[in-house]
């Protein structure tokens, strides 16, 4: 084990590298050549990378793949996405063709707002501070002028401002909860900025004024940040189709397979442990988006896990009908997402990604990426309530055992015509790679 080190940070990248080498690797050439080996000869594409986040010292590549065919309110969308999972953007392409022959995706933008809150303690009575508050209000809003500026003028900016006492919850303890439009922008940095001066305008007028007590004078601020649970910033995404259409080469039987599908669906409305994993396969889809498109994706996990327990109970994110005759499928999550700033003008592959999805506003692409989510899910469900979710899993999981063993072109395509009529699991691709190397 190292001895602590300090100022890491300002080290240079090699010096960094070094310093790793010397003390965590016994094979020193080796870590130093698959750390450089993915540096980009690009030395300007490289300094952008590496000012992203700090001590950075080599690139971490993700696949960037594509999945064609998906019609979106009549609008015929290739949708980009970034997942190291194998099976996942084959998924998505065979859900998106599925629906495409059906009418495709249906979508609709509920609610866009945002939501931060500054946290303070008040030692004394709520009327009082009720009263002020409602006095201070008008200035809480005009003292942000400067940062909401450009933001009202395009027709956002703060919509409202409530003081929440939670004194029941914790002793003396009050929010500022307030409410944001932030257009085509996620938001972030719009909202910390504009709570960082409701807490000095909160703080300072409480200072002065007249009707408080010392002690009621003394606000103290705890902190100040947006919240990432966005319930109101919802959209909706849905498939619908009579049952019998839904035949297909791998439904023979769309009745069965409708009320099958369906009972899948209720499990996870109501099996917190079917629940989670079926979720799970809906970020699947949805991750991959929003990281092809630069956004947070944690930030995304976070409030959409939170909206999945709005119940007090983990649910499934997605719903189903099989009534009179037609089979219905959506999906009604909350997504803060962002077209503009962040690393949406800065990585390059990102501006590609929203490019391809022809530059859309942040509306636009909540209901791309909430189909993302449906389409994911359909593929995982319709596996899963048919041929078992191993035989696709497995199929793509075959090029991964072979690159394992550094096949080649030609062993690759012989044992993929092999697999396309023997069951694929580690064990067998690794005997038939042995055979054929006889
Ligand atoms: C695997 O990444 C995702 C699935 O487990 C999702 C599901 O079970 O619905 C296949």
């Amino acid at each position: 084990m190292p001895e602590a080190i300090s100022g890491f940070s300002k080290l240079s990248k090699s010096e960094k590298i070094e310093w790793l080498l010397n003390n965590y690797f016994s094979q020193k050439e080796t870590a130093r050549q698959i750390l450089t080996r993915y540096w980009n000869s690009d030395e300007i594409l490289q300094k952008l990378h590496d000012e992203f986040i700090e001590n950075t010292i080599t690139n971490f590549y993700l696949p960037f793949g594509v999945a064609p065919n998906f019609l979106i309110n009549n609008h015929l969308y290739t949708i980009p996405m970034t997942i190291e999972e194998s099976s996942v953007v084959a998924a998505a392409s065979k859900a998106a063709k599925f629906w495409y022959d059906r009418g495709g995706f249906k979508t609709k933008v509920i609610s866009t707002e945002k939501i931060g809150q500054v946290h303070f303690n008040f030692k004394g009575n709520y009327q009082k501070l009720e009263s002020f508050f409602r006095a201070i209000k008008p200035k809480l809003i005009s003292d942000t002028a400067a940062i909401t500026e450009n933001m009202v003028k395009r027709g956002g900016g703060i919509k409202d401002i409530v003081l929440k006492d939670k004194t029941k919850e914790l002793t003396n303890y009050y929010q500022l909860h307030a409410t944001f439009e932030t257009l085509d922008a996620m938001g972030a940095n719009f909202i910390n900025s504009c709570l960082e001066q409701f807490a000095t305008t909160l703080k300072n007028e409480a200072a002065t004024y007249a009707n408080f007590t010392q002690e009621e004078g003394d606000i103290e601020i705890i902190m100040s940040i947006l919240s990432n649970y966005v319930p109101n910033c919802l959209v909706r995404a849905e498939v619908s189709c009579p049952i019998d259409d839904l035949k297909s080469k791998d439904i023979s039987n769309p009745e069965l397979f409708a009320q099958k599908f369906k009972q899948a669906i209720t499990i996870a409305e109501i099996e917190p442990f079917r629940a989670v994993t079926h979720n799970k396969g809906i970020m699947n889809g949805i991750d991959a988006v929003v990281l092809a498109t630069g956004n947070d994706f944690r930030a995304v996990e976070a409030g959409v896990h939170a909206y999945a327990s709005r119940t007090g109970n983990y649910r499934s994110l997605t719903h189903c009908t099989v009534d009179d005759g037609i089979f219905k499928f959506w999906i009604e999550i909350p997504l803060a997402l962002g077209t503009v700033g962040g690393l949406t003008s800065l990585h390059p592959l990102v501006k590609l990604a929203l490019e391809l999805l022809e530059k859309p506003t942040a509306k636009d692409l909540m209901q791309i990426v909430a189909v993302a989510g449906l389409a994911q899910n359909f593929a995982a469900v319709k596996s899963l309530t048919t041929t078992g979710i191993q035989q696709g899993h497995m199929k793509m999981h075959l090029m991964n055992i072979l690159n394992q063993f550094e096949a080649t072109e030609k062993e690759k395509a012989q044992l993929v015509e092999h697999f396309k009529t023997n069951v694929v699991t580690h064990s067998a691709v690794v005997a038939a790679i042995k055979s054929l190397r006889q």
